[in-house]
C-alpha cells in the first residue's frame, strides 16, 4: 500500500486521459467534504464547486474550453468547475465570530474580488490534493473561456469561474512523463 506522501505527492500525476469507470456524486461530494477544512486566511471560504457530470452538462461546457483541453474533459467522468464567490464575506460574521467586523473589512468590491479569486485559488490547490485523497485523478485546466463559463453556467450569481478541474479514473496509456521540477537548493532561501 502506498504511503499518504507517495499517493498524494510523489507518484500523482495530472491526468489528460480517463478510463470509463463511473464516479458517484457521494465521491464529488466526499472531495468537498474534505476541502471545506483546509485553512484560509480569516476562514474566509470563497471557494464554490459546480460538478458537470451528465451529457448534458458537458455539451454545454466542452465548446467553451480551449479546443486542446476538449477531448480531456470529455474522457472524465466528472469535470469540477472550480469558482470563488465575490460575495463570500456575507458568511464571515458565522465563520469567523472572532473579528465580529470581518464582513465589513471587504467593503471595496475590488478589493473583495482580488481577494475572493486569491482564496479560492488557494482552496483550489487543496481541492486537487482532496480529489486525490478519495482515490479519484484529477485534470486541473485554466484554459478555458472564463466569461463564457459564467455566462453559461453563473448567469445572475456571484459566483466567478477560476479553473475546471477533470475528475475519474487515470487510463495510463494517456499520461505524459513527469517533467522536471525546480531543484530544493534554486527554491528555498534560509536564515
Ligand atoms: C491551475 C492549473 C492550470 C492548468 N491548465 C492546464 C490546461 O489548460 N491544459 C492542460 O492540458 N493542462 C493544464 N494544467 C496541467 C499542468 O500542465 C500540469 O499539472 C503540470 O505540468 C504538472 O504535471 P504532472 O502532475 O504530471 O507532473 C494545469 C494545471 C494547473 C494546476
Amino acid at each position: 500500500m502506498k504511503s499518504a506522501r507517495e499517493e498524494l505527492f510523489i507518484d500523482a500525476h495530472t491526468t489528460y486521459s480517463f478510463t470509463s469507470e463511473p464516479v458517484t456524486d457521494a465521491e464529488l461530494t466526499e472531495i468537498y467534504e474534505l476541502v471545506k477544512f483546509a485553512p484560509t486566511p480569516m476562514n474566509s471560504q470563497a471557494l464554490r464547486v459546480h460538478f458537470v457530470r451528465t451529457s448534458e452538462g458537458k455539451e454545454r461546457l466542452l465548446p467553451l474550453l480551449d479546443e486542446g483541453n476538449r477531448v480531456k474533459s470529455a474522457s472524465a467522468a466528472a469535470v469540477a468547475i472550480l469558482a470563488f464567490d465575490t460575495e463570500f464575506n456575507e458568511f464571515l460574521p458565522e465563520h469567523f465570530p472572532q473579528v465580529p467586523n470581518a464582513r465589513d473589512i471587504h467593503q471595496d468590491p475590488d478589493k473583495r474580488f482580488a481577494s475572493a479569486r486569491e482564496i479560492a485559488t488557494l482552496q483550489s490547490g487543496y481541492f486537487i490534493l482532496a480529489v486525490r485523497t478519495v482515490g479519484l485523478d484529477a485534470g486541473p485546466m485554466a484554459g478555458f473561456d472564463h466569461a463564457g463559463v459564467d455566462a453559461e453556467f453563473f448567469s445572475g450569481s456571484s459566483w466567478r469561474s477560476l479553473y475546471v478541474v477533470n475528475i475519474g479514473h487515470t487510463d495510463p496509456e494517456g499520461q505524459r512523463p513527469r517533467n522536471p521540477r525546480l531543484n530544493a537548493e534554486l527554491a528555498i532561501g534560509w536564515s
